[in-house]
């Protein structure tokens, strides 16, 4: 039986997705996590190409994005950026990776003036969109974070919520070198990622659901012990219909954060966990910060 089967038996009784309580929508994920074991492909690709990324980072990520980061969540986390960055007001920084800008917004009301790049024009014009909603400006770039255009410009530069790591371990440090290149001498930069030692704690696959109205998005996690990848399979079921993307990233330990930040032309590299508290095992979240 595929997803698709299993949904489209289950949405004929769409009582079953009127449930408020998410723990029930965690059985159904279970459910079909077990159904469909056989079918889905662990085999984990040691890079994510641009029609992936660009079916994963679709219109469905933006409709269950206030869902996952409500926003007081997007508040906080940019005030920890703020914090993490030593931001001033007219600082210019860039945000690699910027989505539909709900994190560069926030830092353009505190008063920093922020770049933000992305390889989808459909999450810039969002961007764009709620940047004119809240009168700031943000300098909003199409393209590719492997090739930057600036040189020597900015204060700091980030990749919030799992944005790196997408490639193979040469374009991931080629990532890192671009983003040393455009920041000046003394400038920052932070990385934010799940931290691999907490990830690996738990049996593999693990499942999170997400809920929005009649709206159902399932995350099914598994790690590649092999290639120290995380496969992220998502079953997005939206107005009667199934969908399936998928993505995999690279999980960097701290010294391998060393090593490659170093490599790239950083000079000292300080860990920190989730939301900036202290980095241990046992933290949900690895934040670097790296010092040009
Ligand atoms: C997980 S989202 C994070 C978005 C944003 N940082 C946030 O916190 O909401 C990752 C973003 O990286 C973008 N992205 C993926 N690969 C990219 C690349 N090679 N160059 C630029 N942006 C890329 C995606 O389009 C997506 O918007």
């Amino acid at each position: 039986m595929t997803v698709a089967n299993i949904f489209n038996n289950v949405s004929k009784h769409s009582q079953m997705f009127s449930f408020n309580i998410p723990l029930h929508m965690e059985h159904l994920a279970y459910a079909i996590m077990e159904l469909e074991g056989n079918n889905m492909n662990y085999v984990v690709s040691n890079t994510v190409s641009l029609s992936e990324l660009e079916s994963y980072f679709s219109e469905d990520y933006v409709y269950f994005g206030d869902v996952v980061n409500m926003p007081e969540t997007s508040d906080r986390q940019a005030g920890i950026i703020w914090e993490l960055l030593s931001l001033r007001q007219g600082s210019p920084v860039l945000e690699l990776g910027c989505g539909y800008g709900r994190i560069a917004n926030r830092l353009a009301e505190r008063g920093a003036r922020v770049a933000g790049l992305d390889i989808s024009p459909m999450l810039l014009k969002k961007a764009e969109a709620d940047a004119a909603e809240r009168g700031v400006n943000v300098e909003y770039v199409l393209g590719d974070m492997r090739s930057l255009p600036w040189r020597d410009r900015f204060d700091a530069a980030f990749l919030w919520y799992t944005t790196f790591g997408y490639f193979d371990d040469a374009d991931n440090e080629r990532v890192l070198r671009e983003a040393a290149s455009s920041l000046r001498k003394g400038g920052r930069l932070l990385i934010d990622h799940p931290n691999r030692l907490d990830f690996l704690r738990h049996k593999s696959p693990i499942c999170y659901v997400a809920q929005r109205n009649d709206d159902v998005r399932i995350d099914i996690f598994s790690n590649d012990v092999l290639s120290d990848r995380s496969n992220l399979d998502r079953i997005i079921v939206r107005d009667g219909c199934v969908r399936r993307t998928n993505l995999s990233f690279r999980q960097y330990g701290f010294s391998e954060y060393v090593r490659m930040l170093r490599s790239a032309g950083f000079e000292t590299v300080e860990a920190y966990g989730q939301e900036g508290g202290a980095f241990t095992y046992d933290s949900s979240r690895l934040v670097v910060v790296a010092y040009k």
